[in-house]
């Protein structure tokens, strides 16, 4: 582990992969602030807080919250849609929709980016640190072989451009910091849920197992590598 994560912070800690990974993080000994709307600990290892990531008075105050307990190691943010009431990933241009755009755009580029906004400034600037965004493999423009799903494919492809700046920005102040945009993998999740009838058996990862992955993953980056995409097993996305 190129870096001790002694107290880390989960935004989304009541989805499937943020749960599992604010609960591994704990297993580990850190101490993890789990952020959600409903503000409930799944784990009681856990120090629950609530965040609404659409609601940015909700992310200066669980920043604020937060501060007072000193610098944080680890900021991951969990968060994410993919279908919801009105809102399912796009088979063709005829189905675009201006209100579902907005949805996707909302939660999976501009709530990261503005809880980077609130969180970025509780890192540690004097020791290796971490800002992690869960994004998509699908939001590679290079990687894009099948089309459709165009405002979640739009909305991660967005979220890797803002890790990008974030990356190039952060450099300034937190020479030792790394800023990425995470895979996770096909994770049976309520996210993936209508959508995993054709995923084969080893293909699905339980939440737990992504956790492992990813944390692996982030044990190896360093700040070379701040700014890009990476998977579950370690490879990079090519934007
Ligand atoms: N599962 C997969 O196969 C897969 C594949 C590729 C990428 N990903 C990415 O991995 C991330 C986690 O996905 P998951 O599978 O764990 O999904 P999930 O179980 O559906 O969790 C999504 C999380 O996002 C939270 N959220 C949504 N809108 C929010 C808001 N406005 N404010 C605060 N929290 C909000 C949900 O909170 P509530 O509990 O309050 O609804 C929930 O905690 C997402 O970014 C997703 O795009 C997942």
């Amino acid at each position: 582990m190129p870096f001790e994560i002694e107290r880390a912070i989960v935004v989304g800690a009541s989805g499937g992969i943020g749960g599992a990974l604010a609960t591994a993080l704990a297993r580990n000994g850190t101490t993890v602030q789990a952020l959600s709307r409903r503000g409930v600990a799944t784990d009681p290892r856990l120090v629950a807080g609530t965040i609404d990531i659409e609601d940015e008075a909700s992310i200066a105050s669980a920043a604020d919250s937060i501060r007072p307990e000193g610098p944080v190691d680890l900021v991951v943010v969990a968060t994410g849609l993919l279908h919801a009431e009105g809102v399912a990933p796009e088979k063709s241009y005829r189905h675009l929709s201006a209100a579902a755009f907005e949805r996707y755009f909302s939660v999976n580029a501009t709530g990261p980016a503005l809880v980077a906004k609130h969180f970025l400034p509780l890192l540690h600037r004097d020791r290796p640190t971490l800002f992690a965004a869960l994004s998509a493999r699908v939001g590679s423009i290079g990687d894009n072989r099948l089309g459709g799903w165009y405002g979640y494919r739009a909305s991660k492809a967005a979220l890797n451009m803002i890790v990008k700046s974030l990356a190039i920005e952060l450099a300034r102040s937190h020479p030792q910091a790394v800023c990425v945009a995470l895979h996770p993998g096909t994770v049976a999740t309520d996210l993936s849920q209508p959508f995993q009838k054709r995923v084969p058996a080893d293909k699905l990862f339980s939440p737990g197992a992504a956790a492992t992955s990813l944390l692996e993953v982030i044990a190896g980056l360093s700040a070379s590598q701040s700014g890009c995409v990476f998977a579950w097993d370690g490879s990079e996305i090519e934007p």
